[in-house]
């Protein structure tokens, strides 16, 4: 799968990409990883780690994991795609590409039949909040403390038809 967005190529990641997402991941957000952690979620859902990347280089990622537990809408078991990570860099941002890593990634968990997507968002991050309510995603809950330097998250939450 390659998708252009103007000069952007949305892409599945391949194992070597994981250095250079951790360094888009340190200048974006405060929750960093080790490498074992993103090896772990690559092995998980290798389709489902996407990445944008503009000359050969990585300025957006998306990575996500597949798993299975109770329904965010009900008390049925399911299958279900967490969102673990995204982001874009700063330069790169406003330009849809967040946009374009969520709906291929809900693509690739339709595709391994999860019934929906989850993920946790800090009450302060106002872009993120908006990308994911434009995308259909509601706010299930309030995590208090979720952070590690206090702040809540909502867990958000979107089925996938
Ligand atoms: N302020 C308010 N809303 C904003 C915004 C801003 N600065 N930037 C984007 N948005 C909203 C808009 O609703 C926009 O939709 P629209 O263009 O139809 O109005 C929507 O987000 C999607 O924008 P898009 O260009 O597709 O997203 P992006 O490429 O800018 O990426 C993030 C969005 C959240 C991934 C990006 O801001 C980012 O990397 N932030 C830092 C990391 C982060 O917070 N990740 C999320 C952790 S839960």
């Amino acid at each position: 799968m390659q998708q252009p967005i103007g000069p952007y190529l949305l892409l599945e990641a391949i194992e070597d990409d994981i250095w250079e997402v951790m360094g888009v991941n340190e200048t974006t957000l405060p929750e960093h990883y080790t490498p074992e952690f993103y090896r772990e979620i690559y092995d998980n859902f290798p389709d489902g780690f996407l990445v944008v990347k503009l000359n050969g280089k990585v300025v957006g990622y998306e990575m996500n994991r597949l798993e299975r537990g109770l329904s965010n809408f009900g008390f049925n078991f399911v299958k279900k795609g967490h969102v673990v990570s995204i982001a874009v860099v700063e330069e790169h941002r406003n330009k849809g590409l967040g946009t374009a890593l969520l709906e291929e990634s809900m693509n690739k968990m339709k595709e391994k039949g999860c019934s929906e997507i989850y993920l946790e968002v800090r009450n302060s991050n106002e872009p993120a909040l908006k990308l994911y309510k434009k995308l259909g995603f509601t706010v299930i809950r309030t995590i208090p403390y979720y952070y590690s330097d206090g702040e809540n998250a909502y867990a958000m939450a979107k089925k996938l038809q």
